[in-house]
């Protein structure tokens, strides 16, 4: 199976690597993807949201598949050009990518499908969003109705800053989406979608903001870890059967029938679990740590999902192990970054035990050396035989690459793996994180 891949992130890298490991693909292309990905595979040049551009590359390399990662091509319709190319495509139409591209839109489809979410208002104006945030009262959340690469959404408790946010997004002729605040710890699960059927993912936790202890501003992501120990028994079971297949089968309802990843971000609150958003394409940094737990070929369940065909797919495997990824990011991340920053010590990091390194944010200069060139720069994601390895091997390997201003958290999966996450789910027993020494 020959497999072309769409995107330029951290993500794409690592379904590239855990594509290159799957025995039936025979060759993987990428496009643009960046200096990680152009040392595993051949990359092209191309706009990866200009639809005509990315059918007309995976018609003249005669790929079998073709995997869009990032969300911008999905809803710029590059799966539908894809599609109508006779090409198989893991990645929803333009039509179902705006589960993701319109906040309001997913609201509207989680109310057909009875998904438990948070009580939202849609507002268009400063005197409707104030309206909404008296409605809900503090904390605020206010959500650009578009998409804005995880640093559209703004909590607060100032009443002034969520209307001022709110105000931002109206001048740039948007409209915002107003929801109550939901507690609890939040996971990501991502559930793989043949238009009908659904396999789950084994769920992860991402961390947002981008300062140690959750504070400072909304990121795409700064790290992952996984799986939740934590977590209830039966959380994926009722993600499926309360969220997923109801959004599946409501989508094909429409019309607009849902093809590749549904990425459920959830909030485990005292109430029960609530979707958070919805997202139509794999998280990062996410995937670089879920990913680096599965067994089962992922070029097959790709394709398969892209085919219809997810009811003949075995149950997954996983490794055992725990999985852990630390966002190395530029300096002034999430502002605009610092760019064009030498990365050394990378290959002193992939030397240590269960230890690789995913490119994000980079490329090659003119003399071939790493530079950086984006916000989030790289992931160290490490495996061990549980959190608390699994941490120490990432950390050992953070400490050693050498970027200019760069930044990173030092709290991913410490919480989890020190005992610290409650849950207190009604209907599911009270769970405590189990410290492993
Ligand atoms: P979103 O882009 O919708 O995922 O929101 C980004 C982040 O904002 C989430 O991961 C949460 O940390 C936070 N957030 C979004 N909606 C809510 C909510 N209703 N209550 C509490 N936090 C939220
Ligand atoms: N890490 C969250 C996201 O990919 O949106």
């Amino acid at each position: 199976m020959k497999v072309l891949v769409i995107g330029p992130g951290g993500r794409e890298h690592a379904i590239v690597r855990s594509l290159l490991a799957d025995p039936n693909v025979s060759e993987v292309h990428a496009a643009p993807g960046n200096a990680g990905i152009s040392k595993l595979v051949p990359t092209h040049a191309v706009d990866a949201s200009d639809p005509d551009a990315v059918a007309a590359l995976a018609s003249r390399l005669t790929v079998d598949l073709v995997v869009v990662g990032p969300e911008a091509p999905l809803a710029a319709g590059v799966s539908d050009a894809v599609r109508a190319a006779g090409i198989p495509v893991f990645g929803p139409s333009m039509a179902a990518a705006q589960l993701e591209a319109s906040k309001a839109f997913a609201k509207e489809v989680m109310a057909e499908a009875g998904v438990p979410t948070a009580m939202a208002k849609v507002a268009g104006n400063a005197e409707e969003a104030a309206d909404a945030l008296d409605t809900f009262g503090a904390p605020y959340v206010v959500k650009d109705d578009g998409l804005a690469a995880g640093k559209g959404v703004v909590v607060t408790n100032n009443r002034d800053e969520a209307l001022a946010h709110a105000q931002s997004c109206f001048d740039a002729g948007g409209t915002v989406v107003i929801e109550e605040f939901l507690d609890g710890p939040e996971v990501s699960v991502f559930v793989l979608c043949d238009g009908r059927d659904t396999v789950a993912l084994s769920p992860a936790q991402d961390f947002k903001r981008i300062f140690d202890n959750d504070e400072g501003p909304n990121t795409g992501g700064m790290g992952a870890y996984t799986p939740l120990d934590w977590a209830p028994e039966g959380l994926v079971q009722e993600v499926i059967d309360r969220v997923a297949q109801p959004t599946v089968n409501q989508m094909a309802h429409r019309g607009t029938p849902f093809v590749g990843v549904l990425f459920v971000g959830l909030a485990l609150t005292s109430r029960g679990t609530r979707v958070i958003e919805f997202n139509v394409r794999f998280g990062d940094p996410e995937t670089q740590a879920v990913l680096a737990r599965l067994k089962t070929p992922l070029g097959g369940l790709l394709m398969a999902a892209a085919k219809g065909e997810l009811d003949k797919v075995q149950p997954l495997r996983w490794s055992k192990e725990s999985a852990v990824a630390v966002v190395v990011a530029a300096e002034n991340y999430p502002g605009s970054p610092r760019t064009g920053d030498r990365i050394r010590g990378l290959k002193k990091v992939e030397a240590i035990e269960g230890v690789h390194v995913i490119h994000a944010g980079t490329k090659l200069d003119a003399e071939g050396k790493v530079v950086s060139a984006g916000g989030r720069v790289l992931a160290v994601v490490a495996l061990g035989t549980d959190l608390v390895e699994a941490r120490e091997r990432a950390y050992d390997g953070v400490e050693l690459v050498q970027l200019e201003g760069g930044q990173f958290r030092t709290d991913i999966g410490g919480k989890a793996a020190r005992g610290e996450i409650k849950v207190t789910t009604p209907g599911a027993a009270p769970a405590t994180t189990k410290a492993k020494a």
